[in-house]
């Protein structure tokens, strides 16, 4: 068992969340997530509407009931979602732990803090994760340049950004992109968090609600294939390789910085529903982290939850402890 600032804060028992992941975050994956004494997340805005939101919400607290969170995602640009209509159905719903990510969770804060609300905001930077702990966030899930999903621009991979985290930070972190097993646990914890977030990993587990092939792209995958998209329009993705992928890459080369994202809407407007859940491999972009090279098998999440914590608890007490002198 591991104690850290984050199973206190969270009053889990385990180190580990699960971040949101469109279309993949709904109860089924939260749930055997928190089951297993992780922190499973629904993925609000996957749900089209705060009703639906409040119905998974319903439905999740029918399958655990251990703590589970909502993530938020505040996009940048388009059509603005409901954003007050999420909140009121989070609050509503009960639950106490919101995941913030992309743009600054700022206008929100107190609405989320005034409903007992405790919220671990998603950044890519120390000063954006400095900027959370200003605006009151109780926690921040800091991501490095490996991570499935956005990692910002500054390209800084976890070994380096960690422990500038650990220096700058007063609240507590999880170390969040590449992660997928307990030896890096263990690094994430030498290297000043208090636990770690998965995204890519827990896609691949028994549970996970998205079409066998998905998994099996994932088990097939090497650390070699994965690509970053949308470098030129300053909202950097990072996603399996496949043909539409292709073909953003060299729309981007071919425009340069006259690209608009109304050039790739074919390959990344409402490419997930067909992902995910029609397993149409090739129909867009979808985003997949590194760690995909480390993953070669589909335990439950109890499975690997337990696996991982073994594996700490081993290196902790028995490798790390042996070079000793
Ligand atoms: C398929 C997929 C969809 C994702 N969707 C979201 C999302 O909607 N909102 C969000 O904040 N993060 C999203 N993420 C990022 C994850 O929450 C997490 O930060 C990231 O996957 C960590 O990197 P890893 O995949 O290397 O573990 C997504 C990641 C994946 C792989």
């Amino acid at each position: 068992m591991l104690k850290t600032r984050i199973t206190e804060l969270f009053n889990i028992t385990h180190p580990i969340i699960q971040g949101g992941m469109h279309y993949v975050g709904f109860a089924e994956m939260a749930a055997p997530v928190s089951n297993a004494g992780g922190l499973g997340i629904i993925t609000g805005l996957t749900q089209k509407s705060p009703a639906d939101l409040a119905n998974e919400i319903a439905k999740c607290h029918q399958l655990t009931d251990k703590p589970f969170g909502v993530n938020l995602t505040f996009l940048p640009g388009f059509v603005e979602p409901d954003y007050p209509g999420y909140i009121k159905a989070i609050v509503e719903g009960g639950v106490k732990i919101v995941e913030t990510a992309g743009r600054s969770p700022e206008k929100y804060m107190d609405s989320l803090k005034s409903a007992g609300i405790k919220v671990i905001h998603k950044c890519t930077s120390v000063r954006h994760s400095l900027k959370a702990e200003k605006i009151g966030c109780d926690a921040a899930s800091v991501d490095g340049f490996e991570c499935g999903g956005h990692p910002g621009e500054d390209d800084i991979p976890n070994m380096i950004l960690l422990p500038r985290a650990a220096e700058e930070l007063k609240i507590p972190f999880v170390a969040s992109g590449g992660i997928g097993n307990g030896q890096q646990l263990v690094a994430a914890l030498a290297l000043g968090a208090d636990g770690i977030n998965m995204g890519t990993r827990f896609i691949a587990t028994k549970e996970a609600p998205v079409h066998q092939n998905v998994k099996d792209a994932i088990l097939d995958a090497s650390e070699l294939d994965t690509k970053l998209i949308m470098r030129s329009l300053k909202n950097t993705e990072r996603v399996l390789s496949n043909v539409a992928v292709d073909r953003i890459l060299q729309k981007e080369k071919d425009l340069g910085d006259n690209i608009k994202i109304q050039d790739i809407m074919d390959e990344v407007a409402g490419v997930y529903p067909k992902v995910m859940q029609e397993g149409t491999m090739e129909s867009g972009a979808w985003s997949c982290g590194m760690v995909a090279g480390l993953i070669n098998d589909i335990p439950t999440c109890e499975e690997l939850i337990n696996q991982i914590m073994s594996d700490a608890m081993e290196i902790i007490n028995g490798r790390l402890k042996s070079l000793s002198a």
